[in-house]
């Protein structure tokens, strides 16, 4: 698939997309804390998206070689799990748990994607730290996304900043051109070479999303076809945002 550049009206509702996006995901944060389901945290998500007249992206979404529909509207990934943890009403959420939401939203026609995580009451020092580390490395690869750079330069900056934690960055999964779908071009690694890979330009949108282990990191892939853990049990943290590439500083389209 070739890289989609967007128009400025499709750029002006990939704005709006966001900060819808944003919104909602934001308030389902307001709800997180011990003693409530991940189950209950999706149905706040769907119900709030679909109240605002717009579509949960992920819902029944069928990525190319999964095998089963993903059959929730928000990724809940606890603890060791890394990112697409499959929302349960038996899954409750307790004190000193990190809990990753990762949501992606259809409006008028048009996809964002995000993802925060946030601690459940609270939480350790070490389980903070690698929250706040994996989204300054977010921060870090946004500031490296600017029109005539390269893809390389993004997962370079990650990479490089990380370095200095004793972090796992998660290898098997990336960030990704998105908008017209859920996953376009180009694939973006959250480690990587400067000045290689497809060139940035301004009007393309993509979701940037560093996944930070407490350890190795490699991660193993559930039963359930869809939810990665870490494959040494630790915790792990995961922050996203869908930006636009411009002349200058990216634009941060997932934002109120
Ligand atoms: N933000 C997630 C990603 O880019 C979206 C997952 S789609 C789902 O991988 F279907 F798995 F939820
Ligand atoms: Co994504």
């Amino acid at each position: 698939m070739a890289i989609i550049i967007k128009t400025p009206k499709e750029i002006e509702i990939l704005r709006e997309g966001g900060k819808r996006l944003a919104t909602v995901l934001y308030k389902v944060r307001g709800i997180v804390k011990p003693g409530i389901s991940t189950k209950d945290l999706d149905a706040y998500a769907y119900k709030l998206i679909k109240e605002m007249g717009d579509e949960p992206a992920f819902l029944n979404y069928l990525p190319e070689g999964a095998e089963t529909p993903y059959p929730a509207s928000l990724c809940v990934s606890v603890n060791n799990e890394v990112v697409h943890g499959i929302p349960s009403e038996k899954k409750i959420l307790k004190e000193g748990d990190i809990v990753s939401l990762d949501l992606g939203l259809k409006h008028n026609g048009l996809f964002t994607d995000m993802a925060i995580t946030v601690p459940v009451g609270e939480v350790s020092s070490g389980s903070q730290k690698l929250i706040n580390t994996t989204e300054k490395a977010l921060e870090v690869g946004i500031d490296a996304a600017r029109g005539g750079y390269r893809v390389g330069d993004i997962g370079a900056a990650i990479e490089g900043f990380v370095q200095r934690h004793k972090y796992g960055i998660v290898e098997v999964l990336a960030g990704h051109g998105v908008g017209k779908y859920i996953h376009e071009d180009p694939y973006i690694p959250n480690f990587g070479k400067a000045n290689t890979g497809a060139k940035l330009v301004p009007g393309m949108v993509i979701a940037i999303e560093p996944m930070l282990n407490n350890g190795t990191k490699h991660v193993d892939l559930d039963r359930d076809g869809w939810t990665f853990r870490t494959a040494d049990a630790k915790k792990s943290a995961h922050f996203e945002h869908t930006i636009l590439i411009t002349d200058g500083e990216p634009e941060i389209l997932t934002k109120v």
